[in-house]
């Protein structure tokens, strides 16, 4: 039993190939598609006969405050890493940064968060200002999906820029929100991010906020939930059985399992994004700051191109072997107006 478990789990390991790849798990507005709007009408008029309803949100009687925030006293920490994985992103090298205490939101922003902010300020969000917002493949059916193959990222064809969808419609204009209210919030890009935020009287947190809170208040940790992996030469054999086992029986946060694109073995239980209170919580009292969705950050990714903005914590759609993002030093960014299945955000504030 304990030996198959073993071997079953040392099967998941595959090695690292492409790290230094793009992400496929990531999207941009910036992207270059073959996207042609009439065409997406037409074939959607052909077989509907007219195109997509309004979903309304349903009212929600009274607005229950859903999330919390924490409190992270300022003093000198460590971001970065001189473990880089991945070059491209400039992970590293660590370094100390001095903050002031924040304020950081213990969950992902909901659906049943943003949708009380919309209806109170009536604010449209970018994706439903564009008209669409990306789609991963494995949420369309396989009709729809033959049907809209034109409409995939020529770079990342398991994208699909699917007209209609936004925060309320997050996986095309047939569906809804209604059974994910507790789930992060999709499709919103940096602005309505920060629209948001602005709105509590709050703001996105500073990439190096959003590490510090990741970090759990611990120096060189990898992950939201632990140290270094490895760590002595002479106990490598013994912790790499422990480590296995506390890899393979306890599921830390939503990421890809299985084989990307076609296949996602939901060990974790989700295909997509999970409610923001499961997963185990940090050392700071914060859940999913690893996986579930892509957290925007106040920050830019560089002075050159102001409208590229930072983006941390990995996806759903993040797989050790191909975008190792779920970590707390990586990084990815995208567009100040793009949005996407897998992307969403958490608040911060000042204290
Ligand atoms: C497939 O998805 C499309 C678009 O969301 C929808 O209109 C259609 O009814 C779905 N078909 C099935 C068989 O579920």
């Amino acid at each position: 039993m304990l030996a198959s478990i073993i071997l079953i789990c040392i099967l998941q390991f595959k090695i690292i190939e492409n790290k230094e790849s793009n992400c496929g798990c990531s999207i941009d507005r910036a992207q270059k598609d073959n996207y042609d709007r009439k065409l997406f009408y037409n074939l959607l008029q052909s077989e509907e006969g007219e195109c997509s309803t309004v979903t309304k949100v349903e009212d929600s009687e009274i607005y229950e405050v859903t999330n919390d925030m924490v409190l992270i006293s300022g003093r000198e920490y460590y971001i970065g890493t001189d473990d880089i994985i991945i070059k491209n992103d400039i992970e590293g090298p660590e370094k100390i940064v001095k903050l002031d205490s924040f304020y950081v939101d213990k969950y992902e922003v909901s659906n049943r968060d943003f949708s009380h902010f919309t209806k109170l300020t009536n604010y449209k969000t970018e994706a439903e200002t564009f008209g669409d917002s990306f789609v991963f493949a494995l949420f369309l059916n396989n009709t729809f999906r033959d049907k809209m193959k034109d409409f995939r990222v020529l770079q990342a064809p398991w994208w699909y820029k699917i007209m209609g969808t936004d925060w309320t419609h997050p996986y095309g204009p047939d569906s809804d929100i209604l059974d994910v209210m507790d789930h992060p919030v999709i499709h919103v890009s940096w602005n309505d991010a920060r629209a948001y935020c602005k709105w509590r009287g709050a703001r996105l947190p500073t990439e190096a906020e959003w590490e510090v809170a990741c970090r759990g208040g611990q120096r060189a940790t990898k992950y939201p939930w632990g140290d270094k992996l490895f760590p002595e030469k002479k106990h490598m054999f013994v912790y790499s059985i422990y480590i296995i086992l506390i890899y393979c029986v306890f599921i830390w946060a939503n990421i890809w399992q299985g084989t990307f694109p076609h296949h996602n073995s939901e060990k974790d239980g989700y295909i997509g994004t999970n409610p923001v209170h499961l997963f185990p919580q940090n050392n700071f009292g914060l859940h999913n700051m690893a996986g579930n969705v892509w957290e925007w950050t106040e920050d830019s990714w560089s002075s050159d191109n102001p409208k590229e903005k930072v983006k941390k914590g990995g996806s759903y759609l993040c797989h050790r072997s191909y975008c190792y993002r779920y970590r707390c030093s990586a990084r990815s960014h995208n567009t100040d107006d793009s949005s996407a299945g897998n992307l969403g955000f958490r608040c911060a504030k000042s204290a």
